[in-house]
């Protein structure tokens, strides 16, 4: 059978997400997503009245099939986590089994088991205020939207992952150098996800045979980029000062997420793969 992936991270067909779980599917994979509560509602009405299917098209022409939508908020692991104002939103009470671990009892219930295991999801409230003017709560609040949230999504699904299975997420290069503009402890987030990402790979190497690395990816309109309001400014950026001039999609992304969770890429694990054109690369560009 082919392989079945959980890809985190999906409300809308503009992010990296959506093109990962595009080209996995174009490789043969059983597609399911679990997507941000409060975004759920227009996800699932647009994907039913065929907003979507214009970018569902596979190579070969068929649709992408996404087999089953969970409702997730990866900020929170189990119930008790979950304080009342969350419970009682209407959006939220709308929905139920959306934290960590009843999304996985539910795929386990459903599926028994997954080969593949994506994160794409960040969030960062602060992140348009400088490091120097964010909150603890908002500092916070980042690290555990984009890089707890990890941790916890694999802790919980390693059990349920086969042998030879593979995790990836998605970072940016503001880890390491600095990005002005990506701020409110989204940096930090995303140091701590290429950090965990190395050690991860060693626990889930031995513990259950997964391979995990992380895309370090160039900048892209999604909706998260949006909310950060420079997008364009670094789209524009790269374009000038990488060694390849061209647009970068969200699709060679989604290859490169196909590549290092199949076999093909079998030694390779706890790995930053940058795909940006090359920017990382460069000190100054003249
Ligand atoms: P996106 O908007 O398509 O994806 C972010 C997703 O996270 C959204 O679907 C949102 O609903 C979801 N989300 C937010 N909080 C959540 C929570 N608590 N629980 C569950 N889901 C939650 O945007 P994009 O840009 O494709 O982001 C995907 C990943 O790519 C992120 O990790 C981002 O940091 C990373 N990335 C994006 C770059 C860009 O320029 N767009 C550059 C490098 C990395």
């Amino acid at each position: 059978r082919g392989k079945r992936a959980f890809i985190a991270g999906v409300a809308d067909d503009n992010g990296y997400g959506w093109a990962i779980a595009k080209a996995l599917a174009a490789a043969g994979a059983e597609i399911l997503v679990g997507t941000w509560v409060p975004a759920l509602n227009i996800f699932e009405t647009s994907l039913r009245r065929g907003k979507f299917d214009e970018s569902r098209k596979l190579p070969d022409g068929s649709l992408m099939d996404i087999v089953k939508v969970y409702p997730l908020d990866a900020v929170y692991d189990s119930p008790d986590d979950v304080p009342e104002d969350v419970k009682s939103n209407k959006r939220y009470a709308g929905s139920s089994n959306w934290t960590v671990k009843e999304v996985v009892e539910s795929v386990k219930n459903d599926f028994g088991s997954i080969d593949i295991l994506v994160h794409s999801l960040a969030n960062g409230p602060e992140v348009t205020k400088p490091l120097l003017e964010t909150s603890r709560r908002g500092y916070l609040t980042a690290i555990s939207a984009s890089s707890y949230s990890y941790v916890s999504l694999l802790q919980h699904f390693l059990p349920i992952m086969n042998p030879g299975g593979a995790s990836i997420s998605l970072t940016y290069i503001a880890s390491e150098r600095a990005i002005p503009g990506y701020g409110g402890g989204m940096s930090s987030a995303k140091a701590a996800l290429e950090s965990d990402t190395r050690v991860l790979a060693f626990e889930a190497g031995r513990k259950g045979k997964i391979r995990v690395n992380t895309i370090s990816a160039g900048p892209l309109g999604s909706r998260a980029a949006k909310a950060i309001g420079f997008i364009e400014k670094m789209i524009e950026y790269s374009y000038v000062n990488a060694p390849l001039q061209k647009e970068q999609l969200a699709d060679e992304v989604g290859n490169t997420a196909a590549f290092l969770v199949s076999s093909l890429a079998s030694a390779i694990t706890g790995s930053i793969v940058y795909v940006d054109n090359g920017l990382n690369t460069m000190g100054i560009a003249i």
